[in-house]
């Protein structure tokens, strides 16, 4: 049965729900002044069920976008990332929302962050489902938060293990043999 490989739920679909609906809200205010300048710019993949749930509850004209990048080496993020997909529209001059599934090392974000600023945005605020703090090596944090999690490997909700379970509608722990 799909869903047998996780050993623990750790965050549940409802409030998974629920914090985007209390995000989104805090967004809203945090971004009515001078919405017509909004960007949300999603990294393809992780982040678009939590993408697609918070923007519901963002009552602004926003304008989005998706970008993909990868690391040339390994599996864990090294810093040394390439560009996959780029955005499709400019920033320049624009007040970008990045949205991403968790923030580990912090390689990733930090240099997204940088090569934003580079195309000329004008701002660039980061929103994330997840936080693991333990797990960090670049000084970077989100400015928006879901949930902060311990030195777990997650699935669900657009994490992946092998490029599978992203659809998983919760975020949980694989058992182990998973892996072995
Ligand atoms: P960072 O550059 O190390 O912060 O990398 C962040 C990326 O690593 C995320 O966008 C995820 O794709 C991946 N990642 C980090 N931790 C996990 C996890 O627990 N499960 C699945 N993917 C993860």
């Amino acid at each position: 049965m799909f869903g047998s490989e996780i050993e623990k739920i750790l965050i549940t679909e409802e409030e998974i729900k629920e914090k985007c609906k209390e995000l989104g809200a805090e967004l809203t205010k945090a971004y009515a002044s001078d919405a017509d300048k909004l960007m949300v710019v999603g990294l393809l993949k992780g982040s678009v069920p939590f993408m697609a749930e918070l923007m519901k509850y963002i009552e602004l004209p926003l304008q989005m976008d998706f970008m993909d990048v990868s690391s040339y080496e390994g599996t864990e993020s090294s810093g040394d990332i390439r560009i996959i997909k780029d955005l499709d529209c400019s920033v320049k001059g624009l007040d970008i929302l990045l949205v991403e599934d968790i923030v580990d090392t912090g390689r990733t974000l930090s240099v997204v962050k940088q090569m934003l600023y580079n195309k000329g945005a004008q701002r660039v605020k980061i929103v994330s489902l997840l936080d693991k703090p333990d797990r960090r090596v670049v000084d970077i944090e989100a400015d928006y938060v879901g949930f902060t999690i311990p030195n777990e490997f997650v699935v669900g909700y657009g994490l992946d293990y092998n490029q599978k379970y992203r659809n998983l509608p919760y975020i949980g722990i694989l058992k182990p043999e998973i892996y072995e």
